[in-house]
């Protein structure tokens, strides 16, 4: 059976590690906003600039553009696997409107799962961080370095890992600040719904998995009981 859910927390939690654990073991696709924009910058043009400009800044990007990107996303074929939502909803806007389009399309979501860091943490997580530019693995310079120097452990690529302009301190403080005032006050509203999950973020990223698969192992046995 597909799960729907959504990561939240705040920048450097852990989502994007965490996401890309459930696709592998529930089939689900990540649907990561911030990877959407820095594709719709990378193609350039007046748009990607003013969204490079956003990001760069720490700040949010409009909700009509995010809700306008996600609602055409849900849609495509691939999402009937289930889906991550890793980045949206960011707004109590956002989280209005996408309750509407899971509607509109006849979709539930399973849970909602926020992952709790300290926030002293958060500034190193993210300034050591690094990705391969070929298949998207994720590394960090202290928790997480490849085996070999250069190399992709996942995808064997080699020189091309790259960090992303918006992680440096001026930036990540703007974004948690954006986490603050924008993105926490909609954990009240999933809490109501009685799908908002807690894990604890702290953890290695091992563990933090581990939690993760104890609560949609147990989402994925009701949908199936439901279903039968
Ligand atoms: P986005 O790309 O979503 O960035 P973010 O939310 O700031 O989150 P990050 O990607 O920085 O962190 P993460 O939680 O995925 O952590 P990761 O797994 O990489 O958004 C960027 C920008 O786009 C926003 O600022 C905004 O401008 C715009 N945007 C996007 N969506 C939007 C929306 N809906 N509305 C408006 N604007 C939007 O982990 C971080 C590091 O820590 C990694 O190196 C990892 O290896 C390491 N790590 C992970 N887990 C652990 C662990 N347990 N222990 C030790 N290290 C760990």
């Amino acid at each position: 059976m597909p799960i729907n859910i959504i990561l939240i927390g705040p920048p450097g939690a852990g989502k994007g590690t965490q996401a890309r654990k459930i696709e592998e073991r529930y089939g689900a696709v990540q649907l990561s906003t911030g990877d959407m924009l820095r594709e719709t910058i990378k193609m350039g043009g007046e748009l990607g600039d003013d969204l490079k400009k956003i990001l760069d800044s720490g700040q949010l990007v409009p909700d009509e553009l995010m809700i306008e990107m996600i609602s055409n996303r849900i849609q495509m074929p691939d999402c009937e696997k289930g889906f991550i939502l890793d980045g949206f909803p960011r707004t109590v806007t956002q989280a209005k409107s996408l309750e509407k389009m899971l509607e509109d399309a006849g979709k539930k979501l399973d849970a909602v799962i926020k992952i709790d860091v300290d926030e002293e943490d958060l500034v190193e997580r993210i300034v050591g961080r690094f990705t391969c530019g070929e298949c998207g693995e994720g590394y960090h310079d202290t928790f997480k370095r490849p085996e070999v120097d250069n190399v992709c452990d996942n995808c064997g690529a080699v020189d091309s890992f790259k960090r992303r302009s918006d992680d440096n301190e001026d930036a990540i403080r703007t974004r948690l600040k954006a986490y603050h005032d924008q993105t926490a006050p909609i954990l009240p509203f999933y809490k109501e719904k009685g799908l908002l999950q807690t894990v604890d973020g702290r953890e290695s990223m091992a563990a933090v998995t581990a939690q993760i698969y104890v609560v949609l192992d147990v989402e994925q046995a009701q949908n199936e009981a439901q279903a039968v």
